[in-house]
């Protein structure tokens, strides 16, 4: 009886996982979360180009195992899964920073998580583009990201916020512009942790690689990009990268899509 109970929740499970697939491979490819499980399970079979290619590291070896505090686990397209959110916050556990700058602030839910983690004091600046200066961008912006651009708001989850039950939000600053233009010198060798998850597109990650190492304090800190993994353009961009600054170590945080750098 047992065997036969178990053998039709196999079954079963079987035919519910063919017609989420088939979901996911047709009508699903217009979601986001329908074009993630594609670039996931491309990317366990292997056959997502570029490959990711830097050497990895485990993330004991970046992250605190200080107890976290996460808010806004839904995740909205753009975000990322929940087990990234707390390896970005055990980073910033991690490293203490003072001032954290975050390039792509979106709906704000690592914004907000990170104003969470960080000491306090910490001053986290958050740039976004706004979606009335999509025309006038230094760089093209592919049409898989514009769809980011285009919201009514950006950092709705920290702006939302009570400021009784979260005093922490008071740390963040929002900045507005497009990070080929934005004029970063105020914030020149002022930051910890740069978090770099704003335009994918080649010409961007590259631009704003270069920008993050003049963020950092005395050239110290922390670089982390996001959705360092199969078919994006992190990939490439950061090859190139690495070639024009030879003397950088960066690593894969394994079991996530973050590039690292430690300086
Ligand atoms: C992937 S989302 C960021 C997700 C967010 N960091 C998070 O962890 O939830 C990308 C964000 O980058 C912004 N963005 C795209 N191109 C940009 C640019 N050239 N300059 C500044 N922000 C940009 C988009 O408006 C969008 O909010």
């Amino acid at each position: 009886m047992r065997f036969l109970k178990q053998t039709t929740r196999r079954v079963l499970k079987y035919l519910l996982s063919i017609a989420l697939m088939l979901y996911s491979w047709t009508i699903g490819l217009f979601t986001g979360k329908g074009q993630y499980i594609h670039s996931l399970v491309c990317e366990y079979f292997g056959i997502s180009f570029p490959k990711p290619k830097l050497p990895l590291i485990s993330p004991a070896q970046v992250l605190s195992s200080a107890p976290l505090r996460l808010a806004e686990l839904e995740v909205q397209p753009g975000n990322m899964p929940v087990s990234e959110l707390a390896a970005l916050c055990g980073i910033v556990r991690r490293e203490n920073p003072r001032a954290i700058f975050e390039i792509g602030t979106l709906n704000g839910r690592t914004t907000l998580n990170m104003a969470l983690n960080s000491p306090p004091g910490c001053r986290i600046f958050t740039l976004d583009l706004p979606r009335e200066q999509l025309g006038e961008t230094r760089y093209p912006i592919s049409d898989r990201f514009r769809k980011l651009v285009e919201k009514e708001r950006s950092g709705e989850l920290f702006l939302n916020k009570d400021a009784a039950e979260f005093p922490e939000t008071k740390k963040i600053t929002q900045l507005f512009g497009d990070s080929g233009n934005f004029d970063f010198s105020p914030y020149y060798n002022a930051i910890d942790l740069v978090f770099i998850d704003g335009s994918h597109d080649y010409e961007y990650v590259l631009n704003d690689s270069e920008i993050a190492l003049k963020l950092l304090r005395e050239g110290r800190g922390v670089i982390l990009w996001h959705d360092y993994r199969g078919g994006m353009e992190v990939i490439t961009a950061l090859e190139t990268f690495r070639k024009r600054r030879p003397g950088l170590s960066l690593h894969h945080v394994r079991d996530t899509s973050f590039a690292y750098l430690k300086r």
